[in-house]
């Protein structure tokens, strides 16, 4: 018996959901979408009484089971899982049968899995912009559906849009037409025939270009930036061949990449045949695709075999990041590979605040296993049961050695990962020993600073110089002044070493770098560098109030769920809604 998702209503041991049909008319002009939707759901027993879909902050207007009008009823709004939309089913339904239920409804403006924007907030100022985000949860706020990822279907769409437009899905495009409703819009088609969770679901809609970046990529955004793009993201072929070569074949068919507008919450997302990902990528010099690369490895790790419930989220996202440090390790060097490892488990070190013990643990033939596992659960979702019973079967002959793994530890204990892994530190030292020399300076030792310290240093070391100093105690004033002298950080504009930089000059309380981090605060709205800037900004006593008059000033313009968390991170009430 499949267990229950505690983030969704659907009960997905009654019915199961094979395809979904959307209808969709986008209007930007009340920010909503309308149309409606159609579940093929097969039951998977005897039933006699209901179906329940999730929605969120959505209008229903009315619902058919097999073309019939049924009953319906929206249940009380739950604080995160939304609220559960009851359809009564006319006919008894035997076990396997299969029905058809369409949904006519409305999205809400202040949906959570959209953001709409003003031509204005666009770069090229003369169409607005509409994306979702569902991961997690939020699909249903922009469509009724058993929003949990136990549960993979096919969808096809039809997307009127405003006919100068563009529309993307996480599908391929199966034509245009015009919309016979309207000689001033257009229709976009779209069919994605690999079976998907619910949170795979996206759609963007702009004024959008492409280039070419590959036999199966293309790079989608505005066209004042859809240059740089194709220049950033050139590796992506390179690193689909990798990932192939790793893993299995790529059964998606095409692969494009998405730059959004700069409030897109995420650094990226990997919605099938879509990536989007930030504009904080572009720093010139391709020194960021690493975000990139754990996208592509979302195709199989996520996508092809998904994460059950969000309980079970680590299979998603510890298969990724270690199949993105292999295809770094292959395109770069072994030694950047360990080096990569070295900075992710300092980081989660540091987001514990533990000490670990240092152990050594050498774990090779994880890549054979990642590989089985993906053909024995492609097209399927797990829960970590299903992943520990399959790793006793594929190692059968060392079930003395995972006899031996305290699986407590690692799987119900928090804080960190009970062993630690010895890796390569070349890299790594020369970030490791500069960090000492900044931390351990005196003021009389600050004139031996000099901009040779670190001509030799790559961004990605810089990035975790910076990382380090940052989990020291903050600089004084004078360390951080001088290293604006001698280093120029200011002047850098690569985004994560700018957020981290930013960062340590406000923990030395540098009035002057406030302002700059606010900007950076608003100017981009990645949750992984808005937040902490503002949370400093905020922490910084004198600049306390600013922090807040700066996020009110911005909220209507940031991304509903980023308003939202910045909003409780600051501690300001949601005066006005934004998103729940
Ligand atoms: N799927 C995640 C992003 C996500 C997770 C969105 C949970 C919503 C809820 C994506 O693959 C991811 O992990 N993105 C990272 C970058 C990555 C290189 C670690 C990010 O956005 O920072
Ligand atoms: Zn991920």
């Amino acid at each position: 018996m499949a267990e229950a998702d505690p983030c969704s209503f659907s009960s997905f041991q009654k019915f199961v959901t094979r395809h979904v049909s959307l209808t969709w008319n986008v209007d930007f002009c009340r920010r909503v979408i309308t149309g409606s939707v159609a579940l093929t759901i097969e039951a998977q027993e005897k039933q006699q009484n209901s179906l329940i879909l999730d929605t969120r902050d959505l209008k229903i207007q009315n619902v058919l089971f097999n073309g019939q009008e049924a009953q319906f009823s929206l249940g009380t709004k739950h604080s995160f899982k939304g609220t559960p939309l009851e359809i009564c089913l006319p006919d008894e339904m035997q076990r396997g049968q299969q029905a058809i239920v369409e949904v006519f409804y409305e999205t809400s403006p202040a949906a959570s899995a959209l953001q709409w924007l003003t031509a204005e907030q666009t770069l090229g100022k003369l169409h607005p912009y509409l994306f979702s985000q569902c991961q997690a949860t939020h699909c249903r706020s922009l469509v009724p559906c058993q929003d949990t990822p136990a549960m993979k279907f096919t969808y096809y769409a039809r997307v009127s849009v405003p006919k100068e437009m563009v529309a993307l899905m996480s599908a391929s495009h199966d034509g245009n037409e015009p919309d016979p409703l309207d000689a001033n819009r257009k229709i976009f088609n779209f069919r994605q025939t690999v079976p998907i969770p619910s949170y795979l679901i996206a759609v963007v809609v702009g004024a959008l270009e492409s280039r070419n970046i590959g036999p199966r990529s293309r790079v989608w955004s505005e066209k004042e930036v859809v240059d740089k793009a194709a220049y950033e993201f050139a590796e992506t072929e390179t690193m689909l061949k990798i990932a192939e070569d790793l893993v299995g074949p790529y059964v998606w068919g095409q692969y494009d990449l998405l730059v959004l507008p700069p409030s897109f919450p995420y650094g990226g997302m990997e919605n099938p045949c879509l990536t989007y990902v930030t504009p904080t990528l572009l720093a010139g010099d391709r020194s960021l695709s690493s975000v990139v690369a754990h996208e592509i490895s979302h195709s199989w790790t996520g996508n092809l075999v998904t994460n059950k419930t969000w309980e079970h989220f680590w299979l998603n996202e510890g298969h990724t990041v270690y199949l993105e440090r292999l295809i770094a390790g292959r395109m770069f060097s072994e030694q950047f590979r360990q080096f990569k490892a070295i900075g992710g488990w300092k980081e989660l070190l540091h987001s514990f605040k533990v000490k670990a013990d240092l152990k050594r643990d050498n774990f090779n033939a994880f890549l054979g296993f990642l590989k089985a596992y993906i053909q024995r659960f492609a097209f399927n979702s797990v829960a970590t049961d299903e992943w520990k019973t399959f790793l006793y079967s594929y190692f059968k002959d060392k079930v003395d050695i995972l006899n031996a793994v305290d699986w407590n530890a690692w799987m119900h204990t928090p804080g960190m990962p009970p062993v630690q892994t010895k890796y390569d530190t070349t890299l790594a030292d020369a970030c490791i020993s500069l960090c000492q020399r900044w931390s351990k300076a005196k003021t009389s030792d600050l004139e031996s600073f000099s901009a040779a310290d670190i001509k030799d240093m790559s961004s990605h070391q810089l990035i975790e110089l910076l990382a380090l100093l940052l989990i020291e105690d903050p600089l004084p004033l004078t360390h951080v002044q001088r290293m604006q002298e001698v280093y120029n950080f200011n002047a850098v504009q690569n985004s994560e070493i700018r957020f981290r930089w930013l960062r340590l000059c406000i923990r030395a309380k540098w009035e002057e770098a406030v302002p700059l981090a606010l900007k950076m605060a608003t100017e981009q709205g990645r949750m992984k560098f808005t937040r902490p800037l503002f949370s400093d900004v905020y922490k910084f006593e004198k600049f306390h109030d600013e922090a807040v008059s700066t996020y009110r000033k911005h909220r209507t313009f940031m991304h509903p769920v980023t308003a939202m968390l910045v909003g409780r991170d600051l501690k300001v009430d949601a005066e006005q809604s934004t998103a729940s």
